[in-house]
């Protein structure tokens, strides 16, 4: 309140060409009553509702319009977790913060205002805003409102420009950026505030990518440290860690500093963990090489190391501070990682997104050739759908589970091939397969719906075929994952485009059927 949100809003509206809403102007209007009246008539909980209903019908309308409006929304209107992560997927949101004492003033400045008439405003300012801290935290951005109203409504614009995916967590939320091309230019302002920074990276990304990064960091005034592994998930491992906590330890990094990840997820997994354990947690920033480190570990927050053969045995769930998708990057990436991870976004499509299901079919060739833009679009799209999964469901309670498609059979095969002969995604595409036809098998997934899927595998370059593939020594690998609950293990199906279920598949059961495939 009194952050100056309707003039602000009014001036992005104006300088971005678009039609502006005021929410509480829209709600007066419906009612016919003021906000104020509202409040005292009815109280807060039916004004809340009234609110709900009307930024619901905003956000229908504006889904299906071309020139989507700028909405100025009161500081409540978005407290409801499911509203808000639907504001967050759907729009840019963008906090206006500024200080109990400011804000107070100015409310009082300003007349009536149903939330402050009480005998100490400035204290109940205070509450709401810590009341409020962890929804206002997960916005795309929060700038200050303490500024002259041009400045801030420009900041505002700057962030709507970015367009970034929020990975909605709390306080820990951040924002995935991507596009081609940026990230040199961007990372300077995301370590404004550290004094050093530590660039990890593998010698193979290095040697083709670091030069610039590190200029960028250096020109931004922090001092770098670097450290680089030999690549390979043969490194990931505490070893790897240790060397990255010694290097920041020798270049003074206190608790201030920025680790900043350059290359494939093998680096992202390992800095992310250095960052989360060094000095109890620092800040880090991921910048992913490798299609598969954008679409897949750039959100969820999940970091960790190898311990002997068991992949991932150590880590921690430590969200980095910004994602820069710098598509650009991905022109070196070798054709099989490149490929392979194309799996997880078809992947992705099924679970939640029919048009860029559609968008692979239809430009399946140009997806090989790297287009930029395009693979932009796959990745924003491919983060964002995780994004929304990743947001309503932090811990791997029940949600997540349905991003384990393809993964069952998928894993087992990974494993029984020894993690040498099939990569993590060509085995995703076998399993993709394998959880399409057993779907068919059990009447849950529609047969054109395999077909289509199995035909976009192969004209992406993906194995499509569980012919010849070692089925009945997989079948026996699978539930031997951490996965498994009993003797069940939650299996997840396809019934169409953007709609998965998981159901519960009896081991025993679910073996059969997997060798069965193999006939
Ligand atoms: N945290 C998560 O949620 C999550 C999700 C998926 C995967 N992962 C992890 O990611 C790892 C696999 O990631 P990956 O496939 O990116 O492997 P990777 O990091 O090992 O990179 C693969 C190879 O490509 C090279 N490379 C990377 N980027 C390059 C570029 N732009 N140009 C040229 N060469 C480049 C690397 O040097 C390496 O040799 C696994 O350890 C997996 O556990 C984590
Ligand atoms: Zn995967």
């Amino acid at each position: 309140m009194a952050t100056g949100k309707s003039t602000v809003g009014a001036m992005v509206a104006e300088t971005t060409g678009r039609p502006f809403i005021d929410l509480d102007q829209a709600v007066e209007a419906e009612t016919g009553s003021t906000v104020e009246s509202l409040f005292a008539s009815q109280g807060e909980a039916k004004f809340r509702s009234l609110e709900r209903a009307c930024l619901t019908r905003i956000l229908d309308e504006a889904a299906g319009s071309k020139q989507a409006p700028v909405i100025a929304v009161g500081g409540g209107a978005l407290i409801a977790r499911d509203l808000r992560l639907r504001a967050l997927d759907e729009c840019v949101v963008v906090t206006l913060e500024g200080s109990p004492t400011e804000l107070t003033r100015r409310a009082l400045a300003q007349g009536a205002r149903p939330l402050l008439s009480g005998p100490n405003p400035e204290q109940r300012v205070t509450e709401l805003l810590a009341l409020r801290a962890t929804s206002y935290a997960e916005a795309q951005a929060r700038i200050s409102c303490e500024a002259p109203l041009a400045s801030v409504a420009e900041n505002a614009r700057a962030v709507w420009e970015r367009d970034e995916v929020a990975v909605a967590a709390g306080e820990a939320s951040y924002g995935v950026q991507v596009g081609s091309d940026f990230a040199a230019a961007r990372i300077g302002a995301l370590v404004a505030h550290s004094p050093v920074c530590v660039l990890v990276s593998d010698r193979t990304v290095a040697a083709l990518h670091a030069p610039r990064i590190e200029a960028a960091l250096a020109a931004a005034g922090t001092r770098v440290v670097r450290v680089d592994f030999e690549p390979g998930e043969a490194h990931k491992n505490i070893a790897s860690v240790e060397s990255v906590w010694r290097t920041a330890l020798a270049g003074s990094a206190d608790r201030k500093a920025t680790f900043v990840a350059l290359g494939g997820g093998v680096v992202t997994d390992m800095t992310g963990f250095a960052a989360s354990t060094y000095m109890r947690g620092v800040r880090w920033i991921g910048i992913p090489t490798t299609l598969l480190a954008m679409v897949d570990a750039s959100v969820g927050g999940k970091t960790g190391v190898d311990l002997e053969s068991a992949k991932n045995a150590v880590g921690a769930f430590w969200q980095p501070s910004a994602v820069l998708c710098d598509v650009r990057h991905l022109s070196t990436e070798p054709v099989r990682g490149f490929v392979s991870a194309l799996a997880e976004v078809v992947k992705t499509a099924l679970i939640g997104d029919p048009e860029m299901f559609a968008l692979l079919e239809s430009e399946a060739e140009r997806v090989g050739r790297r287009d930029l833009d395009l693979t932009a679009e796959l990745v924003r799209r491919s983060v964002r759908v995780k994004a929304r999964i990743v947001s309503f469901d932090e811990r791997e309670s029940g949600l997540r589970a349905v991003l384990n498609l393809g993964h069952t059979v998928g894993h087992a095969l990974e494993a029984q091939a020894g993690y040498t002969a099939l990569s993590h995604g060509e085995a995703v595409s076998l399993g993709l397969v394998a959880a399409l036809r057993l779907g068919e098998a059990l009447g849950r997934t529609p047969r054109d719906l395999s077909e289509r899927t199995l035909e976009l595998l192969r004209r992406l370059g993906l194995p499509a075929s569980l012919l010849g593939q070692p089925l009945t020594d997989a079948a026996n690998l699978i539930g031997h994952d951490k996965k498994r609950a009993g003797s069940s293990v939650r299996f997840v199906f396809a019934r169409g485009l953007g709609d998965v279920e998981t159901l519960p598949i009896p081991l025993s059961e679910l073996r059969t059927r997997v060798l069965a495939l193999a006939e």
